[in-house]
C-alpha cells in the first residue's frame, strides 16, 4: 500500500497525508474532524483510485451534506488528481452542493422541457419572493435554491422538488404557496 496515504488517528485529531504540508488535514482546517476519518476509511477502500473519483464524491456528500473547498482539495491530493479536476467534476453535477444547504431545499428543474414549460419565470419569483438566490441559501438559513438538468419528470413538467417531493406541473402560485407554508409550519413549530 502507498505509504504517503498513511493514516495516523487518535482520540483527539486526525493527520493524514503527512507528506504533502500544503493540503494537509491541518491546513484546511479540517484537523480534529472525525468525518475525515470516514472519507479518509473510504478512500483507501477505493485505493486512493482516482477514478473512483464519483464515488468518493458521493460518500463526501453523504458524510458532510455537501462538499466544501476544503474537503474538495483534500480529495484532490489524496487521490492525487488535479485539484482543477475534482473541482470541476463537483461543480458539473448539481446533486453535489458546495455549501451547507439551508434547513429546505428546492431544487428546480431547468432542462430542456421544464424551461420550455416556464420554470425560469418559476425559479426567479422563488428567488423574488424569499430573498434566495440560486445556488445559494435564505440569510436566514432556512431555504435553498438549487438548480438541476432533467430529474426524468419532463411529461410533467416544470418539475421542482421541494425537499423530497417532486412536485409535477407545477405554476408559480403553487410553488410560492407550498414554500409559505413551509415556513409558515415551521415558524409555529418553534414558537
Ligand atoms: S427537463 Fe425537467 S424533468 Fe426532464
Amino acid at each position: 500500500m502507498d505509504t504517503k496515504k498513511n493514516l495516523r488517528s487518535s482520540s483527539q485529531s486526525i493527520l493524514l497525508s503527512p507528506k504533502k504540508k500544503d493540503n494537509s488535514a491541518v491546513n484546511l482546517g479540517l484537523k480534529n474532524d472525525k468525518r475525515l476519518l470516514k472519507l479518509e476509511n473510504f478512500m483507501r477502500k477505493m485505493n486512493y483510485k482516482g477514478c473512483a473519483l464519483l464515488e468518493i464524491l458521493h460518500k463526501a456528500q453523504e458524510i458532510y451534506g455537501y462538499i466544501n473547498k476544503n474537503v474538495l482539495a483534500y480529495i484532490a491530493e489524496a487521490i492525487e488528481l488535479p485539484a482543477s479536476h475534482v473541482f470541476g467534476v463537483a461543480t458539473f453535477y448539481s446533486y453535489f452542493k458546495q455549501q451547507q444547504p439551508g434547513k429546505h431545499v428546492i431544487t428546480a428543474c431547468l432542462g430542456t422541457a421544464c424551461y420550455v414549460k416556464g420554470v425560469e419565470e418559476i425559479i426567479c419569483a422563488i428567488e423574488k419572493n424569499f430573498s434566495v438566490k440560486r445556488g445559494g441559501s435564505s440569510d436566514d438559513g432556512k431555504l435553498s435554491l438549487f438548480i438541476t438538468r432533467c430529474i426524468g419528470a419532463c411529461a410533467i413538467g416544470p418539475a421542482i422538488i421541494i425537499d423530497d417531493d417532486i412536485i409535477g406541473n407545477v405554476t408559480e402560485d403553487l410553488v410560492l404557496e407550498k414554500i409559505t407554508s413551509i415556513l409558515e409550519r415551521e415558524k409555529i413549530e418553534t414558537c
